[in-house]
């Protein structure tokens, strides 16, 4: 695993309240970005009192967010949108007087709008002079703080730390040092585990035109392999998406090439396999496309006889990749109605992959257009069953288990 890069695909929203260690929020944006964040700041008023809003925007490349009532600003990125972008809220320094508004619940400036606005979870630094942090309001404030963490899990403490202070006192109230609020940054996110890696997957059906009004398909809705491009992404991975048509929205961060055919999607995979370090073929394939496309609309000749239609292989996608040298860890579904495992060994073998996951898609609960999936998963080394979960999990128990191996 790339040890700098385990905030990769990660959106974090930098909120700077007022406190001398203010000025140490400009390194933490940097180590942040190091690790592969993408970071947007914004600043209490206070804030900007101990470092300018100008060096935030520097370092960040972004506009750095400052009112709530600004017409600008909101008409880029309104404060709501902002705080659904954000994977993380990360307040660093956290003073007393924010940490008693957000106890609270205020509303008051565009950082505490935001917290309330936001789903993600949201980090707090706190720093202060060592006899606010003991004094009973504050940790009353703290204690609330932490009980609300234990029940939902989405507020967390980093620090403070102990020690001299710029006051010249010594105590607890220091901002915690920005390498531990990093580790735990990563932390909260248990990812990064493919960050480097560039993964290729492909979902959906694909279409096999007859004429212009007719084709030929199948059931993918693409919602198993959608959800292992959301999984790879997550843990920190560049993904592309070859999808065939489906009702799904684009998964975040992720770059999604809409295809139609087989014989499409053979080519945009083969234009972007190149140095894709794992390739993942969950479309359902057709095996075969009419072997003459008929220009104009096919019409009944009235004589009561049904025009036969003929067909011809498609190319076999994955077969083309596992062939490739060098080639990347190539892993196939394979979707079975009977004898699941010994077919699944078969594709294994016959076309030269890495690892197949096989699906039962005889059963309506599994397999095609279902939102849960039960697996057998096969590789050289090994085999893991999956019992029945929602595709996302499942993707995420893949995601890991690749993650493991590619190490
Ligand atoms: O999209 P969902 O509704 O969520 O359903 C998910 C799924 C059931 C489609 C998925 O879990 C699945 O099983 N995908 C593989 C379906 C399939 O075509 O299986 P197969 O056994 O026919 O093919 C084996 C492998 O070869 C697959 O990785 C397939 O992508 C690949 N293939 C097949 C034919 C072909 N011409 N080219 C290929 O690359």
């Amino acid at each position: 695993m790339n040890q700098t890069l385990q905030l990769t695909n990660k959106r974090i929203l930098l909120g700077v309240t007022g406190g001398i260690a203010a000025y140490k929020a400009a390194e933490l944006l940097r180590r942040l970005q190091d690790n592969g964040a993408e970071v947007r700041v914004v600043m209490t008023k206070a804030a900007t009192e101990f470092i300018t809003p100008l060096t935030m925007q520097a370092l960040s490349g972004f506009p750095v967010h400052l009112d709530l009532l600004d017409t600008e600003a909101e008409n880029a990125m309104g404060h709501i949108e902002l705080a659904r972008w954000a994977d993380l809220i990360l307040i660093a320094p956290a003073s007393a007087n924010f940490i008693a508004r957000f106890r609270h619940g205020q509303a008051d400036d565009l950082l505490a709008t935001l917290c309330l606005a936001a789903h993600c979870p949201i980090a707090l630094a706190p720093a202060m002079n060592q006899a606010m942090w003991r004094n009973e309001k504050t940790q009353d404030n703290i204690l609330s703080l932490e009980k609300n963490s234990l029940k939902k899990k989405n507020i967390h403490l980093f620090g403070p730390d102990s020690g001299s202070q710029a006051c010249g006192e010594i105590g607890f109230g220091r901002l915690q040092e920005i390498p531990e609020i990093i580790k735990s940054t990563i932390g909260l996110f248990s990812s990064g585990i493919l960050a480097g890696k560039k993964v290729l997957i492909t979902a959906g059906p694909t279409r096999e035109a007859i004429d212009p009004v007719r084709y030929i398909s199948n059931h993918s809705s693409g919602k198993q392999g959608y959800a292992l491009a959301t999984s790879a992404m997550e843990a920190g991975a560049e993904v592309i998406l070859i999808s065939g048509p489906t009702q799904l929205p684009e998964p975040p961060r992720v770059k999604r090439i809409d295809v139609i055919s087989a014989t499409d999607m053979h080519s945009a995979v083969m234009s972007h396999v190149k140095d894709c370090d794992l390739f993942i073929g969950v479309a359902a394939v057709a095996d075969f496309r009419p072997a003459n496309y008929t220009k104009q609309k096919m019409k009944k000749d009235g004589t009561g006889q049904v025009a036969a239609i003929e067909l011809t292989l498609n190319p076999d996608i994955i077969a083309s990749v596992a062939n490739l040298s060098p080639k990347p860890f190539t892993v196939g579904f394979a979707a079975e109605t009977e004898n699941l495992v010994t077919y699944a060994k078969q594709k294994l073998a016959r076309k030269n992959l890495d690892m197949i996951i096989a699906n039962d898609v005889a059963d309506p609960k599994i397999g095609f257009n279902s939102d849960d999936n039960a697996t057998t998963i096969l590789w050289k080394d090994g085999n893991v069953k999956l019992p029945m979960m929602s595709k996302q999990q499942i993707s995420n128990s893949i995601i890991e288990l690749l993650a493991t191996i590619l190490k």
